[in-house]
Formats: structure tokens, sequence, C-alpha cells
């Protein structure tokens, strides 16, 4: 039987219209929610990812403000803007576009770090990870493992003694998703490139959830019969069209649910986005 498709487009839709109301409410006490973008340089992707975050906050009521910066920006240059937006009361969330332009490289995660937590919508200052990694529920946890959660919520809500396979570590993804994984109750592996009978691991998992960045990887005899399955990646295959981490059409004969890229995971980044946006207003 053919997998559930897991629709994050139209999930995420609904959680967007859930958020108008909180904002309308908010804005009734004199808070409106702001969200400000920095984009250094011109890097086609992160172009569209920065527009597309800046068309959600119109549609929830978020006040954005982008920031666009130059290439040849220098680390002082964005030190000083991210400064400031620290400092401007009508902005709660501060989102610095990554990955910067190259000859930043090295000083990106020092500038991340200069971003206030209480503003931190990625939820990848040390305090926010921490944060995460202590259990506190406070924090801004980062928007793409918190909207993958949320699709896997979707078809099952109770978690508690699965085993959840990740495919990769990255600050930005694997480790949040396994520690959201771990609180609820999932026995959690977290693999990456030195790991060892990949395909043998993955085919053990409840949950399995890819973030690698190479098209279609996980074949259909990765994924165990039933199994849920996520895929975090996004390629550009040659003839421009999208594909995730997992060869859907094969996959989806095994799987018990499945997202689509496009249309899953995606979508739902940023409606978590507009939720921390919203979360850092409602501290203010
Ligand atoms: N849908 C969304 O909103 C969204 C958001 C964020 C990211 N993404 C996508 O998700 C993917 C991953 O993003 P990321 O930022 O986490 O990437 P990343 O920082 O490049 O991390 C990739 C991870 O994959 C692991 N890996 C690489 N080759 C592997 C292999 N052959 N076998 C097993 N593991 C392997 C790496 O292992 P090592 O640590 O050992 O190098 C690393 O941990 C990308 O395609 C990105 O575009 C999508």
């Amino acid at each position: 039987m053919s997998a559930q498709i897991i629709d994050g487009k139209s999930i995420a839709a609904n959680l967007r219209a859930d958020m108008a109301k909180e904002v309308e409410k908010l804005k009734t006490s004199g808070i409106t929610p702001g969200l400000a973008v920095i984009l250094v340089g011109d890097d086609p992707a992160s172009q569209v990812y920065v527009g597309s975050k800046i068309k959600a906050c119109k549609e929830v009521g978020i006040e954005s403000f982008e920031h666009k910066m130059p290439a040849s920006s220098s680390e002082q240059e964005i030190r000083h803007v991210i400064k400031n937006l620290n400092e401007n009361p009508d902005v709660h969330g501060i989102l610095l576009q990554l990955p910067l332009p190259d000859h930043l490289s090295e000083v990106q995660e020092d500038l991340v770090q200069t971003i206030a937590p209480e503003k931190d919508v990625d939820g990848l200052t040390t305090t926010n990870a921490g944060k995460l990694f202590l259990g506190h529920n406070d924090g801004l946890v980062p928007c793409t493992p918190q909207g993958s959660l949320k699709l896997i919520h979707s078809v099952e809500t109770n978690l508690s003694g699965k085993h959840a396979v990740i495919i990769g570590r990255s600050n930005l993804f694997g480790k949040p998703m396994a520690q959201l994984l771990l609180q609820e109750n999932c026995t959690v592996t977290t693999a990456h490139s030195r790991t060892q009978s990949l395909p043998e691991l993955c085919a053990q998992a409840d949950i399995l959830v890819a973030a690698v960045g190479r098209p279609k990887m996980v074949q259909d005899d990765w994924v165990k019969p039933d199994a849920i399955v996520i895929d975090v990646g996004i390629n550009r295959m040659e003839n421009g069209k999208l594909c995730g981490d997992v060869d859907f059409d094969t996959a989806k004969e095994v799987a018990s649910a499945l997202t689509p890229v496009p249309g899953g995971v995606g979508p739902m980044t940023i409606a978590c986005l507009m939720e921390n946006t919203l979360k850092a207003a409602q501290a203010d």
C-alpha cells in the first residue's frame, strides 16, 4: 500500500491562519511582532528564501524589516547592523540568512552569536541551543527541526519508545532534531558521513529523518516497512526541479507516511519562523 503523503504546505497554511489570529490579539495590546531579515550578497537561493519569509510575515501580520547588504560587506558592518537590531524595540526576531558570502565563512558563527538570544528566531545562539539541550522550554528552537516534529506529530502523536534515525548532525538541523525526538522519548540514533552500514541502520528506524543534501540517497530498501519518513534535503536536479534526499517514488511504497519535496518540510520551516517571532514578541 502506498504511503500517506504528509502535506506540509497545507499544515503550514493552517498554522499561519491560527497565528494570524494570535498576532491580531497581540496587536490589540499594542505590540506588533517584527522580524528583521539580514541578507548579505545576492545568492539566488537565499533571495528566494528571504522573499518567502517576507511574504509569510505579510500573511500573518508580522512586520518585516529587510536589510540587504552588499556581498562585499565586512564583519564589522554586519555586527553594526545586528547591534542596532538588538537594540530596536520594534524588532522581536533577527534572522541572519545563511550561508554568508565565502569571505565571511570563518566569522559566520561569531556573527550568529552576536544576536540577542531573545531575538534569535533561528535558535542558533549558545543560549537557545543550551536551553534545548537541557530541556528548558523557554528558548527558541531552530525552525526546521521544529517543523519536522510537527509533521511527524501530524501522523503519530505518541512517539514514546520509537527508534528514530536522523541522517545528518548539523547544528542547524541534525543536533536539535535529535534533542526534540529525545524529549519525545524516542530512542535516537544520529548518523553522519562516517556512519557504517547506513542502509541497514536506517532500515531499523520507525522514524527516519534525512538531512544530508544528497539527491535521492535514501532508497526503498533503507526504509523499514511502515516507517514515518521525513525528507529535509533540498537538492536541485539537472532539469532544474527540486528533489529531496529520499527516493520518493520507491520509498512511498514502503513507508507508512512520507513528506514530499517540495511541499513538505520547507513550508513548515517558514511557518515555525513566524511562530518563533510571535513567541519572541509575546515574551516582550
Ligand atoms: N527544508 C528546509 O527548510 C531545510 C532547512 C535546512 C536545511 N535543509 C536541507 O537539508 C539538507 C541538510 O542541511 P544541513 O544544513 O543540515 O547540511 P550540512 O550542514 O551540510 O550537514 C549535512 C550532514 O549530512 C552528513 N552527510 C554527508 N554525506 C553523508 C553521507 N554520504 N552519509 C551520511 N551522512 C552524510 C554530514 O556528515 P558529517 O557531519 O560527517 O560531515 C552532515 O552531518 C540540505 O539539503 C539543506 O538544503 C532544508
